[in-house]
């Protein structure tokens, strides 16, 4: 897709937090990209005519055999590049400066002192605390470079040649941690690179209406609606690019949460009047899982039932030329792992992907430059009710991966009440916004308890709530205790079948934020 924004373009050298980077920017109203380092050659960097470069942190050494570097067309674009930590070792290197391993590996916190003014520190303090994580530094400098900032350990803890505007930092400037951090990246692409960040939903909206209308032409698409806030989006901008032209496809799985069908078909049928047709497919859902436990089969066979009714519904229609996704921009960055294969795959999330190459459907993707809290930005520039905009993520394979073991009709019943109890007494409490997710989960464990005089047998409840920017990392949310005594009585009182509620506080990692 063309861009019409001015753009940063983000070479990745496979950190853990070069995303940050493109959130740290978009936040600025900056339009960026990641791409790995090795997808960005020279016909790449013309095509792409950034007007500012940031070569990311990366897990490699710069003395290591075959370490990643950076394309050297990159440093006579006569654009200015900002290198961070590997970045940077990476920039001295290819420049003729020198990098050595160093006995005093710096990880976490530490204080750099400024000792030369530079349009990059702007505003800072002369002792500012930043996040470090490197074992390699520079110790000879490039031709052109000065050091600007210096730490205990890193004598060039930040280097500049202000006359190409090449930069360096040996720290992070995009993670939390480093509190001037955003300070720094926005004194790199506004005051040095000159963007205007003219990056804004407003003129995102309208664009993409316009694309949307090129792209898809008289043709027809459906779009699966889930309820979520990414499926939502699409088929509001969808209808309001192409009117009738789309159809939504809402698939009731037997495994949604109580309530979600009607408010769904409630908001688009009926509020919106988008073509939506909803289907019950909570017995052939139930049907096929029956007997299953495997967290991976499950996913797999949910998948693929949304496929078969996907296609069903499809050709009821009578076909149809695209299929619309709410596929956002963490889901298209192809990230750099550490030795450059392919990441692991800890979970199959499901998607309707098997679908456009069986039925010869082409994709609409708007949302494939979105970052999670830039969709909800939209979802409000479209006037999407808050309670929508502001919902909890929840998954394609829904109740199915919060019930370990084999799922019946029975147990989704249980959940589903229990569920229920648990967010309105976290919206009562007036927590929700504050959490970015929180269900629960029917534990296939029974424990012995007393209610009355009787002897209860019954499951256990385990209640999730975690706090997260993009559900790649989270923590587990500290709700004052009160809150979780009067949810669990309410719980144990009002669900017969559940006699213990315990509460999760793993943080991801080393856990993940579904149980399956
Ligand atoms: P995990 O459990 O991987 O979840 O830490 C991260 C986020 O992704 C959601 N999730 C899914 N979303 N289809 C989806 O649309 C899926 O198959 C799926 N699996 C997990 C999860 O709810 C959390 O927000």
């Amino acid at each position: 897709m063309t861009k019409i924004h001015q753009q940063v373009l983000i070479v990745d050298f496979g950190s853990q937090v070069t995303q940050l980077i493109a959130r740290r920017l978009r936040e600025m109203g900056v339009y960026c990209e990641v791409h790995p380092y090795n997808k960005v050659d020279a016909a790449f960097a013309e095509q792409f005519a950034a007007k500012a470069i940031i070569l990311s942190g990366g897990p490699n050494s710069v003395h290591w055999d075959d370490s990643p570097r950076a394309d050297d067309c990159l440093f006579n674009l006569g654009v200015p590049v900002l290198g961070i930590c590997y970045g940077e070792q990476t920039m001295c290197a290819q420049l003729g400066g020198s990098v050595s391993a160093s006995a005093e590996r710096e990880f976490g916190r530490a204080e750099i002192e400024i000792i030369a003014a530079s349009p990059l520190f702007e505003g800072l303090q002369k002792i500012e605390t930043v996040w470090m994580s490197h074992g390699d530094k520079v110790d000879a400098l490039p031709d052109g470079f000065v050091a600007i900032a210096s730490s205990a350990n890193a004598p060039f803890a930040a280097i500049a040649d202000e006359t190409r505007q090449f930069y360096g930092v040996q720290f992070h400037p995009e993670v939390a941690h480093t509190p001037c951090g955003a300070k720094i990246l926005s004194n790199f692409v506004k005051n040095i690179a000159g963007l205007s960040g003219d990056w804004t939903m407003a003129a995102f909206r309208g664009e993409m209406i316009a694309k949307i209308r090129a792209q898809v032409g008289e043709g027809r698409v459906i779009c699966g609606l889930s309820g979520g806030v990414d499926s939502s989006v699409v088929a509001v901008l969808l209808h309001e690019a192409i009117g009738d032209q789309l159809t939504c496809v809402y698939v009731d799985t037997g495994l949604m949460r109580s309530g979600e069908t009607e408010q769904v078909v409630g908001l688009f049928r009926d509020h919106y009047n988008i073509p939506l047709i909803a289907v019950d497919a909570g017995d052939l859902f139930l049907g096929k899982l029956s007997g299953v436990s495997d967290p991976e089969k499950k996913r797999k066979i949910i998948g693929s039932l949304f496929i078969d009714v996907f296609e069903l519904e499809a050709k009821k229609l009578g076909g149809a030329d695209f299929l619309a996704q709410g596929t956002l921009y963490p889901d298209v960055i192809e990230s750099v792992s550490f030795d450059g294969g392919p990441s692991v795959t800890i979970k199959s999330h499901h998607n309707v992907g098997g679908l456009p190459e069986r039925m010869n459907m082409k994709l609409v993707e708007p949302l494939r430059e979105l970052f999670k809290d830039e969709v909800r930005e939209l979802g409000r520039e479209l006037g999407l009710p808050e309670s929508f905009v502001g919902r909890h993520p929840f998954p394609g394979p829904g109740l199915a991966i919060r019930i370990p073991g084999e799922i019946t009709a029975e147990a989704v019943a249980l959940l589903q009440k229990a569920d229920a109890i648990y967010l309105d007494e976290i919206r009562k409490a007036g927590l929700y916004d504050d959490i970015w997710q929180a269900f629960s989960v029917l534990l296939p464990v029974r424990t012995v308890g007393v209610m009355g005089d009787e002897r209860t047998y019954d499951q256990v409840l385990a209640l999730r709530a975690v706090t997260s920017t993009d559900g790649m990392t989270a923590d587990y949310f500290p709700f004052p205790h009160d809150f979780l005594g009067r949810t669990a009585t309410r719980i144990i009182n009002e669900v017969r079948g559940i006699n213990r509620v315990v509460y999760d506080i793993t943080s991801k990692p080393p856990g993940t934020i579904e149980w399956e």
